[in-house]
């Protein structure tokens, strides 16, 4: 198939509000060693995008500056070296960037097929919240089946996705989040005990259920010595994000006196060969749980490309329960 040559796509024209994201136009990317070129059909909207789109997380060197860093759609071109795919055939993939557009360029090995019965847009939804929580919850925090696990922000992409991979892994899962609304959404996908934390306090819920064998936080700043205290003995901490800041003064006896681990990731700096192999084992992994009717993604809204700014603004505006997708085809 010939493949016109400028595509459609929205840039980030200044560092700023939502309304900094304006249509453009692009050449079509080419393919590299090891990768396709997928047609999008839908886009996911992450918190990440809104921090590039405000300034404050940067693409790595080599990768598009156009945000976006999740898309389902069709292969429509093959860079030298892929084994995996064929072009016509549905993916949906991580991307190093370069979501908000027609088309994007991505390594092969970050594409994952699309699981039957979700829809293209339900698959868009997929890759950056499964390969962060998959990572950070497993890989990372070695989440088991039976432990106790509080995961912060449960009405988010990542929470609504965490609290339904913890729950088919057999852990208990308790959440915070900020309405009554999003907490009774969180039970519903899951989640033992959702607590408002506008009205109450995660640590002493923890307390009086023995304490958090693994905690997933996206808050950090003054939930940090907070989420110390919410940890049972030989616990662990994931920081995946910092929304209300990475800078905080911690009493690290606690974390030695009870033998506790800290850690933490982000996804996209990371190199494509530890992409791969989280790839390979949320395919492994979270693909079953799809299969067996056990997680879907949860979809809070879909706006058309042209119409990022009302996305973004939606995000921002915290009222969302799961994930917001732009429609690109
Ligand atoms: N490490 C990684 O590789 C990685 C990858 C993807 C995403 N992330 C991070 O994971 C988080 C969730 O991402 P997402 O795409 O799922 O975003 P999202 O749906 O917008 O979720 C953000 C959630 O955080 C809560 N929130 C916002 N501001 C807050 C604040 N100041 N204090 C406490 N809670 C606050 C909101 O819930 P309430 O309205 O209930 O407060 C909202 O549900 C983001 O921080 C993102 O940067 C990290």
């Amino acid at each position: 198939m010939e493949l016109s040559h400028t595509m459609r796509a929205v840039e980030i024209t200044e560092p700023g509000g939502p309304e900094v994201l304006k249509p453009c136009t692009r050449p079509v990317p080419v393919p590299g060693h090891g990768q396709i070129v997928i047609r999008v059909a839908y886009a996911g909207v992450n918190r990440p995008d809104a921090l590039q789109r405000a300034g404050s997380y940067a693409p790595p060197a080599n990768a598009s500056p156009l945000p976006g860093l999740e898309a389902s759609g069709t292969v429509v071109e093959l860079g030298p070296g892929v084994t995996r795919y064929s072009i016509g055939d549905k993916v949906c993939a991580l991307l190093p960037g370069g979501g908000y557009a027609e088309y994007v360029a991505t390594p092969e090995a970050h594409a994952l097929p699309i699981p039957d019965g979700l829809t293209m847009a339900e698959a868009a939804c997929l890759p950056e919240t499964c390969f962060t929580v998959w990572s950070n919850a497993v890989m990372r925090g070695g989440l088991k089946a039976g432990e106790r696990f509080l995961v912060h922000g449960g009405s988010s992409g990542i929470g609504t996705t965490a609290i339904q991979i913890a729950r088919a892994l057999g852990a208990r899962v308790f959440t915070t989040a900020g309405s009554d609304e999003k907490c009774a959404a969180c039970e519903a996908l899951g989640a033992e005990k959702a607590l408002n934390y506008r009205s109450g306090d995660f640590v002493a819920m923890m307390h009086d259920e023995g304490g958090a064998q693994l905690i997933l936080d996206m808050v950090g700043g003054p939930y940090l010595p907070r989420n110390v205290k919410a940890l049972a003995t030989e616990g662990r901490l994931v920081q995946i994000a910092f929304l209300q800041g990475p800078k905080v003064e911690l009493n690290f006896a606690e974390v030695m006196m009870r033998r506790l681990t800290i850690t933490g990731s982000t996804l996209r700096p990371q190199s494509d060969l530890a992409k791969s192999r989280i790839a390979a084992e949320v395919e492994a992994h979270v693909w079953p749980m799809i299969a067996a009717g056990k997680f879907r993604p949860v979809m809070d809204s879909e706006f058309p490309l042209d119409q990022a700014v009302a996305a973004h603004a939606r995000m921002e505006s915290s009222g969302h329960v799961g994930k917001i997708v732009l429609k690109v085809e």
